[in-house]
């Protein structure tokens, strides 16, 4: 666990204290900032183990002391979380020992950054937080509350109580889904209209990555068709890109046969340019107009042909939320439908978090509240688990695979 300067520090000792409880082995690394805040005497205390704060400092056994860290966490959680350890984590700097450990470490790495909400709010502090978060970093949003200022603000470390449950969380996710054959798509579609412009919507596509990721943090085996969008691809998921919905639609009708289960995350445009021009259109002095042309309905093709698979759908809301969520459910055939809203701060396109509406054919509704993209995806195959777990489908897990012990060449 690294406690970088921040003001909440104190709260560390709280977290500290109750993953050692839970039977952590916490090892603490304190930047110079932290220990003017708080003592690492209180760290070693709570720990029961030393608190690392020296990167040159004379090393108990022979080993290089923050290689030897990086190596053995199972995961690093960092809280609080600096805006200055934030911005060395993403450009790369490793000048002490938590950030040296940090970029040495194959763990997954939480952060839970706390500041003045004017801080968290500085658009170079957000972009690094950005891209941490597309470097596979976990970010724990700052709370709402009172600071230490005095103010009222976004910047607050949630309570430790939290933290710790997103460590369990992360720390103890089952496989659930393990080897079970998943198709997500997600982002928008362009349509051409020549060969310069096209239609489209302000999906980003962070959701339906996020269901992606989830999944195969969950072991299972992960195709996402993507349209356009400026996201890496998640780890051990095989992307399949595309652009427009015509592309989109024979890629999800291909592979859809294989999957057990599809979910379509997808913000795909409804109609297309009857013709796109072949070559640029000018500007003329009347109107334009431009005749368009339905797209195939992918997700209504797949209730139909349905099978044994377990389709989810999304339902992008700006009115009668569960009404049109529950039309949608019946009309095209689904077993679920994730219904948000789109006009609503913090949810729907271009957000890292979203507030879903999981609606299941049985009439059963879950409200999963405002959080980050990737805990929303965890909540709905929470969601898909129990469907699939129910008997509703027949889950298709191969046969596990031998055991892989090391032979000492490298061989099974
Ligand atoms: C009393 C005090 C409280 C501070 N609280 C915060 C804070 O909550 N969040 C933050 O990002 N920086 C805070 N700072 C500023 C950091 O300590 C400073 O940026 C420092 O360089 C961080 O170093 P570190 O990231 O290596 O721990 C605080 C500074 C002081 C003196």
């Amino acid at each position: 666990m690294g406690v970088s300067g921040g003001i909440a520090a104190y709260k560390a000792a709280e977290i500290v204290s109750r993953l050692t409880r839970l039977g952590a082995d916490v090892h603490v690394i304190m930047t110079a900032a932290a220990t003017r805040l708080v003592g690492p005497m209180t760290f070693q205390g709570v720990s029961g183990n030393p608190v690392a704060t020296d990167l040159f400092a004379e090393p108990r056994r022979w080993n290089i002391e923050h290689i030897a860290l990086a190596d053995r966490a199972q995961l690093v959680l960092v809280a609080p979380a600096t805006a200055n350890v934030m911005g060395k984590l993403a450009a790369g700097i490793a000048d002490d020992f938590l950030t040296t450990t940090i970029l040495a470490t194959e763990a997954p790495v939480i952060l839970a950054p706390a500041m003045h909400d004017r801080m968290w709010r500085n658009p170079i502090v957000q972009a690094n937080a950005e891209r941490l978060r597309r470097a596979g970093f976990a970010i724990i949003e700052p709370e709402y509350g009172r600071l230490a200022s005095g103010a009222l603000g976004q910047g607050r470390l949630p309570d430790p109580e939290s933290v710790v449950e997103v460590v369990v969380q992360a720390m103890f996710r089952p496989k659930d889904l393990a080897g079970v054959p998943v198709l997500v798509t997600a982002g928008p579609t362009r349509e051409r209209i020549d060969p310069v412009r096209y239609l489209s919507n302000f999906s980003s596509g962070k959701m339906g990555y996020s269901l992606a990721a989830a999944a195969a943090e969950r072991g299972a085996r992960v195709t996402l068709v993507s349209g356009p969008v400026d996201l890496p691809s998640p780890p051990g998921v095989e992307v399949v890109r595309v652009d427009s919905a015509v592309e989109m639609a024979e890629e999800v009708w291909r592979r859809a046969a294989a999957a057990q289960v599809v979910v379509m995350a997808a913000a795909v445009a409804d109609y297309r340019a009857a013709e796109a021009a072949t070559a640029k259109l000018k500007r003329g002095s009347g109107d334009l107009v431009i005749r368009l042309v339905p797209n195939p309905d992918i997700i209504g093709e797949l209730g139909r042909t349905k099978g044994k698979r377990l389709l989810v759908g999304f339902a992008a809301e700006t009115d009668d939320l569960v009404i049109n969520a529950r039309a949608k459910l019946a009309a095209k055939n689904l077993d679920l439908v994730c219904a948000n809203w789109v006009d609503r701060a913090g949810q729907g396109f271009g957000t890292d978090t979203n507030a879903l509406t999981l609606i299941d054919r049985s009439g059963g509704v879950l409200e999963v509240p405002l959080q980050d993209k990737r805990a929303v995806a965890h909540a709905v195959w929470d969601r898909v688990r129990g469907l699939l777990g129910a008997g509703e489908t027949e889950v298709l897990v191969p046969p596990a695979p031998d055991p892989c012990l090391p032979s000492g060449d490298g061989q099974c």
